[in-house]
């Protein structure tokens, strides 16, 4: 029997422990925890994920700030609020959401962000960290990290033995989930565009991790009988069905056809969506736990 990983189902449970959290640290120390949220530009899919990680905040428990900075704003005005951010001292997360519109470099935006607040793991400390092992130094990027917590849920902690392939190597999540993976003892392979024989190499794999960005490209004959597979990808294609002007998420992995032959399966959405934004929440209850000491 296969196992459809429930995402929302876990994402709620880590919710409530971050709830907890969150009351505990503002009871005992009289912090209340802050997150921080920066948006620029109209896209309407990253207002809408940075609509829902302000409202988690909320319900949380935390302060919960967002900033939505027009399409032209500058690269001296975006570097001028971070670094404001970083000096605030109610809050403990921030997050600029990406992509920036093109004339906005996010590379020095990202780095300029102090890493005790970076949320995302994604300044060159905290991804340094993971790199090299260190899990709990530092903050760890939310997709990978939640992705994993869904991967241990299936198959324990420690993943000797097994074969994990991870398709797609971006910064936000590649990288960092692939170096989750190896630090739980797996023997990862990172495919990339580049991959000869993308489906053999897939096929070796005991938990088969998908970030590419292309709807339903992981066919039934890429996958291991038995293997976990995480599909990462959120991709928007239009309906097949009636409904003008409607479309559907779909992920990276042909669900239906995929789901005859895992052992477990990452439903999208429900499935990995969900523990993102938990695991934000999770990081900026820790960067304030970290920050009252
Ligand atoms: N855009 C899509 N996913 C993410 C994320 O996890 N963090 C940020 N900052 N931007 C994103």
């Amino acid at each position: 029997m296969t196992t459809t990983i429930d995402g929302k189902q876990v994402a709620a449970t880590v919710i409530e422990a971050v709830k907890a959290a969150a009351g505990k640290l503002e009871k005992e120390a009289g912090v209340k925890t802050g997150l921080a949220v920066v948006i620029v530009g109209d896209d309407p899919a990253s207002h809408a994920y940075v609509s829902s990680k302000s409202r988690m905040a909320k319900e949380c428990g935390f302060t919960s700030v967002q900033h939505t900075l027009p399409e032209e704003t500058t690269q001296e005005e975006l570097a001028a609020l971070v670094q404001k951010l970083n000096a605030d001292d109610t809050i403990h997360g921030i997050l600029v959401q990406l992509p920036l519109p093109r004339h906005l470099q996010s590379e020095p935006i990202i780095q300029s962000i102090l890493p005790e607040k970076d949320v995302d793991g994604l300044h060159v400390v905290n991804a340094g960290k993971l790199a090299t092992g260190d899990l709990e130094g530092g903050l760890i990027s939310c997709t990978p990290a939640g992705a994993m917590v869904l991967v241990r849920g299936i198959r324990g902690g420690d993943l000797s033995g097994l074969n994990a392939v991870v398709i797609g190597r971006s910064n936000l999540f590649g990288k960092p989930m692939a170096a989750l993976l190896l630090n739980a003892n797996a023997t990862v392979t990172s495919a990339h565009s580049r991959t000869k024989d993308l489906a053999a190499v897939c096929r070796n794999a005991d938990i088969l991790v998908a970030a590419v960005g292309r709807p339903q490209m992981v066919k039934a004959d890429w996958v291991k009988p038995g293997a976990t597979v995480i599909d990462v990808g959120i991709n928007r294609v239009p309906a097949q069905e009636r409904g003008e002007g409607k479309s559907r998420l779909v992920g990276d992995v042909a669900f239906g056809e995929c789901a005859e032959v895992a052992g477990a399966i990452t439903p999208v959405p429900g499935g990995v969506g969900p523990m993102t934004i938990a695991m934000l929440m999770a990081n900026t209850v820790i960067a304030a736990y970290r920050r009252a000491g």
